[in-house]
């Protein structure tokens, strides 16, 4: 006997897709139109419910998407004007990240794929960085340097016109988002310390405390932030508490500048030494006013084409998963109904090639 679930997966017909990401503590859904245009992106943070932790807590995380979720994802459909019945594919984040908070986005997209009778895919959330940077311009060029920087990866590829994108360089202890969250919480700001370190920074000087940057081996493009963050706390020991406070935006800035003229330089080299007349930058640290201002200057002076997606596709959000899943579907991949979580998924489809150096 044949049961329900066993039946083929249909193909995708194009038409409105609906995207879910659930990997950490952002709850976000978004419906893309049948040419790809993002038609609403609703993003519901956790950060209120995290705060007082200093960082993420794993079950609060998942039992805070269980509760926004079915309200997101109807926000989602009410604001870009349609119907259930009217989206023609699913794309959710399968990994990396919090395994009980992938679930609820995986299993809700199941749920609705089965009801709807539509394909599903699941795609890594790196793919959907990446995918970010083509939202606002589709033709954006290829090939291009792509670097990620977010609370998990400070990741740095080649994308190419074909072929699976190559890994030219990562972190090799904290990402970048990291060592602004750890930065942030010894300086006594609030979680999440990335944005924070940036609005303080701005009224302090960048030169005010020479912070170390680690450029590793002659031509690596790996990265460490380790030994600045040991840095800022022997910089913080050695200052009276009571001076701390007047000193802060100074060594916010030192701080922040040290992390982001790394990244810049990395990134301009690897630029180089491809040959690439294009870069991206996306993920959470993108949202930095300081990287983002840097990144221009030297790509307006190089004549570099350059695409910095939007603050609300920096940050964690289902509108880059329903394009990485959307570019899926065109290629006719699927997924089953059996797709499972992965926490710590690196690489899927066309992510895997990391190049010998
Ligand atoms: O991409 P994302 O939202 O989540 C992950 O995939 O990790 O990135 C979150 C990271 C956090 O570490 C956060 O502190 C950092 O991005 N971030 C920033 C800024 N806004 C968010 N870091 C520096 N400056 C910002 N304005
Ligand atoms: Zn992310």
């Amino acid at each position: 006997m044949t049961t329900d679930i066993e039946q083929p997966i249909p193909n995708w017909v194009p038409g409105p897709i609906l995207g879910i990401e659930t990997s950490c503590d952002e709850t976000a859904a978004s419906v893309l139109s049948t040419d790809g245009a993002v038609l609403s992106n609703i993003i519901s943070s956790q950060h209120a419910v995290h705060r007082r932790f200093g960082g993420v807590v794993p079950e609060l995380a998942s039992r805070a998407h269980i509760e926004s979720i079915e309200t997101v994802s109807t926000e989602a459909l009410q604001q870009a004007g349609i119907t259930w019945t009217e989206l023609t594919g699913i794309s959710v984040t399968q990994g990396p990240g919090l395994a009980g908070a992938l679930l609820v986005g995986v299993n809700y997209a199941k749920a609705l794929a089965y009801a709807l009778r539509i394909p599903m895919i699941g795609v890594s959330h790196l793919e959907g960085h990446i995918a970010s940077a083509w939202l606002q311009d589709p033709t954006f060029p290829l090939p291009c340097i792509v670097l990620i920087v977010s609370g998990g990866h400070t990741h740095l590829y080649q994308k190419n016109l074909n072929g699976p994108c190559r890994l030219l360089g990562s972190t090799r202890d904290d990402a970048a988002g990291e060592a602004f969250d750890k930065g942030a919480q010894m300086l006594g700001l609030e979680y999440p310390g990335g944005q924070a370190i940036d609005h303080l920074a701005q009224q302090g000087r960048r030169d005010a405390i020479v912070f170390p940057r680690s450029y590793l081996e002659k031509g690596s493009l790996d990265f460490s932030f380790s030994g600045l963050k040991t840095a800022l706390l022997y910089t913080l020991q050695a200052i009276p508490q009571q001076s701390r406070a007047t000193q802060a935006a100074d060594l916010a800035a030192s701080y922040q500048e040290a992390i982001v003229s790394v990244l810049v330089d990395k990134v301009f080299a690897a630029v180089r030494e491809s040959g690439a007349h294009a870069l991206a930058v996306v993920g959470g640290v993108s949202a930095n006013s300081r990287l983002r201002t840097m990144l221009q200057q030297r790509a307006d002076s190089e004549n570099l084409r350059l695409s910095l997606p939007p603050l609300a596709y920096c940050t964690d959000n289902a509108a880059m998963i329903a394009a990485a899943g959307r570019t899926a579907l065109r290629a006719g991949t699927r997924a089953s109904l059996d797709l499972d979580a992965h926490a710590s998924l690196t690489s899927s489809l066309s992510y895997a090639t990391s190049v010998p150096r």
